[in-house]
């Protein structure tokens, strides 16, 4: 008798955790707005030609390639090289030692401007929340290069595509 008791109120515990688990995965997965691994994609638009977009984001990664990161805060970038119109290169972050890979593809429009899609992907499987370095991995080296600072400038993206792009401060020069 008690042992029946027992074993009804264990099934029903242990009922009230699963159908508890399982609601909470859902609305998590319903809720989380991000990519389920740390990962960006970014779109960008610039007035220039994309010969120059190439060489400027390879000068910058080049610059930032030293691992001096206590002067600076962007340092540990590695450019990996030109395929067609996609240039790749790697950043790790200074102080967690995450690996990112990312690559810029550049498309000339008819409007002259230049169109690229960048994307930076977390080598970690495990990683989730990257607190938007990849982002960061991409934008940085866009605004260090100037690149935004013309009039055709547009960047865009979303947080479904882009771990943490709506909150992500890339603090570039603190
Ligand atoms: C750029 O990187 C992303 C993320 O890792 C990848 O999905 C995509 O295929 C890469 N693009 C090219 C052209 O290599
Ligand atoms: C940027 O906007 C274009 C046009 O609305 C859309 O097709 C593209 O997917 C967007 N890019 C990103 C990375 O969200």
């Amino acid at each position: 008798m008690g042992c029946c008791c027992g074993c009804k109120c264990c099934c029903l515990i242990l009922l009230a955790v699963a159908i508890f688990i399982g609601a909470s995965l859902g609305i998590f997965a319903s809720v989380f707005p991000y990519p389920s691994h740390a990962s960006c994609k970014v779109d960008w638009v610039f007035g220039e030609s994309c010969w120059e977009v190439k060489s400027k984001l390879i000068t910058q990664m080049k610059e930032w390639s030293d691992d001096d990161c206590t002067t600076k805060q962007q340092c540990n970038y590695e450019y990996l090289g030109e395929e067609g119109n996609t240039i790749r290169g790697l950043h790790t972050t200074p102080w967690l030692k995450f690996v990112d890979k990312f690559n810029f593809t550049v498309n000339t429009g008819y409007d002259g401007n230049c169109y690229v899609k960048a994307a930076s992907e977390s080598q970690a499987s495990y990683a989730i929340i990257d607190f938007g370095t990849n982002y960061c991995n991409l934008r940085n080296l866009v605004i260090g290069s100037h690149l935004d600072e013309d009039a055709h400038y547009k960047e865009n993206s979303t947080n479904a595509v882009c771990t943490m792009y709506s909150i992500a401060h890339c603090n570039l020069y603190t």
